[in-house]
């Protein structure tokens, strides 16, 4: 299995060490891609739309998306890692999350990531776990991803060699569970009607621009084809 695990900030810490602990825990794991942000994505988007109109490769930070584009395509499973801030994901995760959204249904979706599973890790000192979970899964269900495990957890902590042993036991027994239940993914109706509902509006040419419309059509999906057909 191919892993591409993003860690939504540079220092190695709570999130980081639940991130590592749960690759361990795989048995057929043959390539990891890491990246830590924002040192492999130093930039905010900047809304200038070039990825819409031009193509993902005309965004000012493609230098830096391009290894991380080319990781995350080529893997089976993502690991995002993110502590919580103010009851969200890092700015840096966020950063990272935004200039993938040309990659949303609503724009132009990429068949691979049908096949792919996803965990996400957040650890937070006291709350926001599940707020900061959602900012990341709202984005990879709308890329098309139907398996996403999450593991939020509390340190009580700012480093993780203060987070009590007993605690650490606990984070560790949910991340084995997991680890073990990842299965053959398996594409829900919930993803397939999203993509139905987004296939309707290109169809009614409600997109939000041509390029969008010209890859829709390009795809074959305006037709009979549909980006799980491939991995069912
Ligand atoms: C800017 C900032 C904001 C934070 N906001 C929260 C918060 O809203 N809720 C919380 O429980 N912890 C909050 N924390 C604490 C961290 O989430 C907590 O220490 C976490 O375990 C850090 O994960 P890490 O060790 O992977 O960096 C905040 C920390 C920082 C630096």
């Amino acid at each position: 299995m191919k892993v591409t695990i993003i860690h939504g900030q540079n220092h190695k810490e709570s999130s980081y060490h639940a991130g590592r602990f749960f690759i361990e825990q795989l048995n057929d794991v043959e390539d990891i891609h890491e990246f830590f942000l924002p040192k492999d994505l130093p930039a905010f988007c900047m809304g200038c739309y070039r990825c819409m109109h031009e193509g993902e490769d005309h965004c000012p930070h493609y230098q830096y998306l391009k290894p991380i584009t080319k990781a995350i395509e080529s893997s089976d499973l993502l690991i995002f890692t993110t502590p919580v801030y103010c009851l969200h994901v890092s700015a840096s995760m966020k950063a990272l999350l935004d200039h993938y959204f040309t990659w949303w249904y609503t724009h132009r979706p990429k068949a691979i990531m049908y096949k792919k599973q996803a965990i996400i890790i957040s650890s937070g000192a006291g709350a926001g776990m599940k707020s900061t979970i959602k900012d990341i899964k709202t984005s990879l269900s709308h890329w098309g991803i139907s398996n996403i495990k999450t593991c939020g957890f509390r340190s009580q902590a700012i480093h993780w060699n203060e987070v009590n042993e007993k605690n650490k036991q606990n984070i560790q027994k949910k991340l084995i569970h997991i680890a073990h239940s990842l299965k053959q993914p398996h594409i829900t109706i919930k993803i397939k009607i999203m993509f139905m509902m987004m296939r309707f509006m290109q169809i009614k040419k409600w997109s939000a621009c041509q390029k969008d419309y010209d890859y829709w059509k390009e795809q074959g999906w305006l037709n009979h084809k549909r980006p799980w057909k491939l991995y069912e």
